[in-house]
């Protein structure tokens, strides 16, 4: 019974799996677990049905990863101690956070949500820029592992009193954070935290830099939503991805044009001129300003808001042009290929960017699945960089 027990344990640190979800699903018994460490009597033909619910349920997680690669070993999968941006992710990194979220995509859809991988761990949120998704997600990604989550907002906190981010950043690290998830106005500014604390540092969003844990949860609703219209790819290849909208000062568009390539897809970007990079040919995106042209034929349309906060100045003549000129409608999208996908990170400014009726096309908007794969890329990318602190073996001499 005991060598039962330490299998049954092992099975759940491996898998990320609960205790109680452990025994929901192997014997319908949410208690069995712990009634089994009380003493509960074992017969034998449980303990047969459990080996054989372990060994099944393993099987079918090889056969899943057989679908996408196999990754080296351990650490060497993903061997950095921070997430702060996609260009510093090779492909086959990237390739694995998707694939580690999977699982939590599946138990984010039970109604028992919770694994314990990350219990008496402390993840704080320091979020100096408003946002609902990111932050929600990350809290929520954090909870449903088992950490400690401690939200700080920089409206409430002591930067209003004039701290610098330098001394915010040796607070929290004395607070013996296990990870902190960073969003800031200034790009660069969680490059600067990783530098002065001892923990994973993970960007939820840095200025007009880089918001990687965006784009890699595009990439996997991207890869859902083509399964599900059983287009089951290894990666983007052959797909052109349309990015319209404020390209200048948008983090997600960097973000995503590094990770969609990554993954083989050919990336157009469109914009007014006012509001396109200088040099942007330079990343390999096609630069458009006709958004039409830009849409002929393409596959996934990915709309941007204007990026308000971030300007100084007049960009646009007025919202109303903007929309008849760039804004996404029901009648443009006929440009596109006939079944094309459409997105948007969020917040949305419905009337301008893109119409009501665009974004709530239930067959061709991913909108709402964005949100979703978004707890699960958290949670991956949670479970990844703190898998040094745990101990994980393999990942003793991680970054
Ligand atoms: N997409 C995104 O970053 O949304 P929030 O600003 O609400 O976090």
């Amino acid at each position: 019974m005991q060598d039962l027990l330490h299998e049954i344990e092992q099975f759940c640190l491996r898998t990320g799996m609960s205790e109680t979800r452990f025994g929901e699903l192997a014997l319908n018994d949410k208690p069995f677990v712990s009634q089994l460490k009380s003493g509960r009597d074992l017969r034998s033909s449980t303990a047969l049905r459990l080996r054989q619910f372990m060994a099944e349920y393993e099987a079918g997680r090889a056969e899943n990863a057989a679908v996408t690669r196999d990754y080296p070993a351990g650490s060497l999968a993903f061997p950095h101690r921070d997430l702060l941006g996609i260009a510093q992710l090779e492909r086959h990194e990237i390739l694995y956070l998707l694939d580690q979220a999977e699982p939590w995509v599946e138990l984010n859809r039970q109604s028992a949500k919770h694994a314990d991988l990350l219990s008496g761990l402390t993840i704080i949120n320091a979020f100096f820029e408003n946002s609902t998704r990111t932050l929600l997600s990350f809290e929520i990604a954090g909870k449903r592992l088992g950490a400690d989550v401690v939200n700080m907002h920089a409206a409430t906190s002591s930067v209003k009193k004039g701290e610098t981010l330098i001394d915010t950043a040796i607070t929290l690290n004395a607070m013996h954070a296990d990870a902190i998830v960073i969003r800031h106005a200034s790009s660069g500014a969680t490059q600067l935290i990783a530098s002065k604390v001892d923990c994973p540092v993970l960007n939820a969003g840095d200025g007009q830099h880089e918001h990687p844990t965006q784009a890699l949860l595009d990439a996997l609703a991207l890869r859902h939503a083509l399964r599900a219209r059983g287009q089951m790819a290894d990666d983007f290849t052959g797909l052109t991805v349309t990015i319209c909208g404020d390209i200048l000062h948008s983090r997600v568009a960097r973000s995503n044009v590094l990770c969609l390539q990554a993954m083989g897809a050919s990336v157009r970007l469109c914009a007014p001129p006012a509001l396109m990079p200088v040099g942007i040919e330079q990343v390999g995106a096609q630069p458009f300003h006709d958004f039409d042209a830009a849409l002929d034929g393409a596959d996934v349309v990915m709309m941007l808001r204007l990026q308000t906060e971030r300007m100084s100045g007049q960009f646009i003549p007025s919202a109303r042009e903007y929309h008849h000129l760039y804004g996404l409608t029901q009648n443009r999208l006929k440009r596109a290929a006939p079944d094309a996908l459409v997105m948007h990170p969020g917040p949305m400014n419905r009337g301008v960017e893109i119409d009501s009726d665009v974004a709530d096309m239930l067959e061709r908007s991913i909108i709402t699945r964005q949100v979703e794969m978004g707890v699960a890329i958290r949670m991956a990318c949670l479970d990844v960089l703190t898998r040094r602190t745990r101990g994980v073996a393999g990942w003793e001499g991680a970054a």
